[in-house]
Formats: C-alpha cells, structure tokens, sequence
C-alpha cells in the first residue's frame, strides 16, 4: 500500500455577500404580499422570518453567493444565471476549475500531473457529460473523471475514494473538486430553509508518495471512512422523472422539487450519529479526541457542533480546535469542511493529527484522520 498525501488545497469563495438583514427583508416582503386577502379568505397568514432567529438557531449571518443578482428581487428570489451555449464552459465546471487551479498551485504540480477527477458534489449541474469530464477538458488533466454525488459529505466521499485508489496503486494522483452551487436549488420562499445555504469551490489534490519521500507541510492521510443510512429529513425532490408526475410534462413546476429538511430532526439525530462516527473512527485508529488537534467539522449549524464536540470530549472546546466558518459563509454543503481546511491549517506543527468529518443528507458521514508532515 502507498503512503497518501493531500498535497495541495484549494478554496474559490464567490466575493458577493448577502447578510441576513437583507435576505429577511426580501422574504418578509414577498410574506406580506403573499397575505394580502388571506385573512378575508379565511387562510392562515405566513409567518415571516427574522435575522435574529437565524443567527441564534444556526449561527449563520451572512452567505456568499456566485450569481447574486434576483436573490433580493421579490418577484424572482432566484439567482439569475448567464445563459452559456453547449460549447462554452459551463459554471459549475468553471467554478470547479477555480478552486482546482489553487490546489494545483498549492501542490506546485501541473494539471498534467493528475490522472483522475472526482467531481464531489452535493449538486450536479446536469448527468451527461459528467462534470468531472468537463473539469478535466477545462484544466487538461489526463486519465479519466467521475461523478459523485453524497449530500454534504460529497467531498469527504470524493476523499475516501482518492485515498483508496490512491493507496491502492490504480491512481497516482487525483483531484476531488467540490463546486457547490447550492443557492441554484434552494427555495429563497421558503422559511425554514431560505437563509441556510451559501456557494463555494473547494479542491483537494491526493497524490501517491514514493517510496522514503517526505512532502514537508502536507497532511498525511492515514484513514478515511464513510457511513450512510436512509433518511428523508433532508430531500430533493428534482430529478429527470419530476417533470413525467405532472400535468404538463413540457414546463417543469418546481414547486415542492427544492431542498426540504426537517431541520431540528436533523439536528438531533444526525449530531448523535456523528458524535459517534468521531469516537468510533479515532478509537478504531488508536486515537482519543484529545490527541487531535484540529478538527474541521461540517458547517451547517454552529450549535450541532459545539454539541457533538462537548459529547466527545465532556466539555466545550474552542474555535482554536474546531474552527467555524460558516458565520460569514452560510452553509456551503459539501465544501464546508474543506473551506475550514483550507482557512485553518497553516498554523498546524509537523506530527499534529486533524479530522475532517462531514455530516448531513443520505443521512451520510464521512470522516478522514490527517497528520502533518
Ligand atoms: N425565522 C423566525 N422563526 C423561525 C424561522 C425563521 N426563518 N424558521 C423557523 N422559525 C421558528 C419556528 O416556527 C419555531 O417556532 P415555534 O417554536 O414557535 O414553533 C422555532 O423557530 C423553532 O423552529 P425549528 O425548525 O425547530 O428551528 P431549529 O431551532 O431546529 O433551527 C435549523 C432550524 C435549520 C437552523 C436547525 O434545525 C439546523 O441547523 N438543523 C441542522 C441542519 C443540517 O445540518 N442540515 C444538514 C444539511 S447540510
């Protein structure tokens, strides 16, 4: 078995932000044009949102958003989106690319040097051509590309499988990009969900040492693992069949196809699960909570995990050791823990342990025990 590094980081993180004041005020517009004649109608009214409730619940106050533009127009609250015709790169390959070059950069390797793409993503802008491909085509990188696709723990997923085919020998060196786009599929009317998400890029390079070779700076990864069980708490509901269960099959209604969750449900079961994940995966590597000095958790919701942090280790430990950084970024699903990574990893000493552990739909956990060399 090969010895794996992650030797190179990348994060592409859009620079337009939207703060939570603005997004409440767009969506308790659109409420309270939503409830005009609902009372003569004898409809209950919407409830509207505030930004006070959002930042105690979730600990997010502001979000970046690649395309901003039609998210504060009440009568959109949608992204707005360049057209791009089939021979133009598309966004989420572009997006993807971003972030790749900074990781190819950071690993002071050319593109030609990678022999696999995995594009991780809890999104994927379409089924064919897979994605991965078009990154490969837009960078120039050799081998072969794949899709995958695991809720927020798409990039611990995309990780675990560079790690063994890394460690296996069938690749030398692969690049796991995550673009997340994920403000293109969430409802921005929708109360319980519309302040959760925000964009980002991620990119990891995960290549072979040779044998005696030690890449100083670089994270060793020593384990990965990954869990799922069914459930529908976190659900979309697009998908090619969507349009075949509706009346008209040639304009697709999305309505009830973007993301749902039952957020508190998630919050309880999975900050259970993945408490577990942490204690079984380090114990089952001869390690203790203790013994890591990092850990860079999924960002969905800074309370879940100070939770799962005071279950491991019987007390509250601070940002130092589990850094958040969704206060200013949202939830950027699946590259969530890589942009902790990315923002957090420069002051680490050589022989300092890190965990990557990523949470969310499926249900799915993903997990990787790092070292520094
Ligand atoms: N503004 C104001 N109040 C709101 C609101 C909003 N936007 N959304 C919900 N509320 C209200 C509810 O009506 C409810 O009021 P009630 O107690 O009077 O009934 C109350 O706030 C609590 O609602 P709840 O849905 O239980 O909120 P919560 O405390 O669970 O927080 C989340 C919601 C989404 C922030 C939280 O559940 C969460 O982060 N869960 C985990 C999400 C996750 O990890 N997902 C993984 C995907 S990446």
């Amino acid at each position: 078995m090969k010895r794996v590094v992650i030797s190179g980081i990348g994060a592409e993180i859009p620079s337009a932000s939207i703060s939570n004041d603005d997004l409440v005020a767009t969506f308790n517009g659109w409420v309270e044009r939503e409830n005009i004649g609902r009372t003569e109608r004898g409809e209950p009214s919407l409830p509207g949102s505030t930004s006070a409730f959002i930042e105690h619940a979730s600990g997010i106050r502001a979000r970046r958003v690649l395309y901003p533009e039609g998210v504060l127009d009440i009568d959109r609250m949608a992204p707005v989106m360049p057209r791009r015709e089939d021979h133009e790169v598309s966004i989420q390959a572009e997006f993807a690319a971003a972030s790749a070059r900074k990781a190819l950069a950071d690993a002071g390797r050319a593109a030609a040097d990678v022999d696999m793409v995995i594009c991780a993503s809890s999104h994927l802008q379409r089924m064919y051509p897979a994605v991965g491909i078009e990154i490969q085509q837009v960078l120039g990188t050799s081998g072969s590309a794949i899709d995958l696709s695991l809720g927020c723990s798409s990039a611990a997923g995309g990780l675990h499988t560079a790690f063994n085919l890394v460690r296996s020998g069938a690749q030398k060196s692969v690049l796991v990009c995550t673009p997340e786009l994920i403000t293109g599929h969430l409802n921005f009317r929708d109360r319980q969900t519309h302040f959760i998400f925000g964009d980002a890029s991620v990119s990891l390079l995960v290549e072979a040492l040779d044998d005696g070779e030690e890449r100083e700076g670089c994270f060793e990864v020593l384990d990965t693992r990954l869990w799922t069980q069914f459930s529908n708490n976190i659900r979309s509901n697009f998908g090619y069949l969507a349009r075949l269960t509706q009346a008209n099959p040639s304009v697709l209604d999305m309505e009830g196809l973007m993301i749902t969750q039952l957020g508190n449900k998630v919050f309880k079961e999975v900050t259970h699960a993945g408490h577990e994940f942490i204690i079984d995966f380090l114990r089952d590597n001869g390690q203790t909570p203790e013994d890591i000095r990092r850990f860079w958790l999924h960002q969905a919701n800074a309370r879940m995990n100070g939770m799962i942090l005071r279950l491991a280790f019987g007390r509250d430990v601070d940002n130092d050791r589990a850094p958040i950084v969704l206060g200013e970024l949202g939830n950027t699903a699946a590259a969530g823990v890589i942009v902790a990574l990315d923002l957090h990893h420069r002051d680490m000493q050589r022989g300092d342990y890190g965990l990557i552990c990523a949470f969310g739909a499926g249900y799915s956990i993903g997990g990787a025990l790092l070292r520094r060399l």
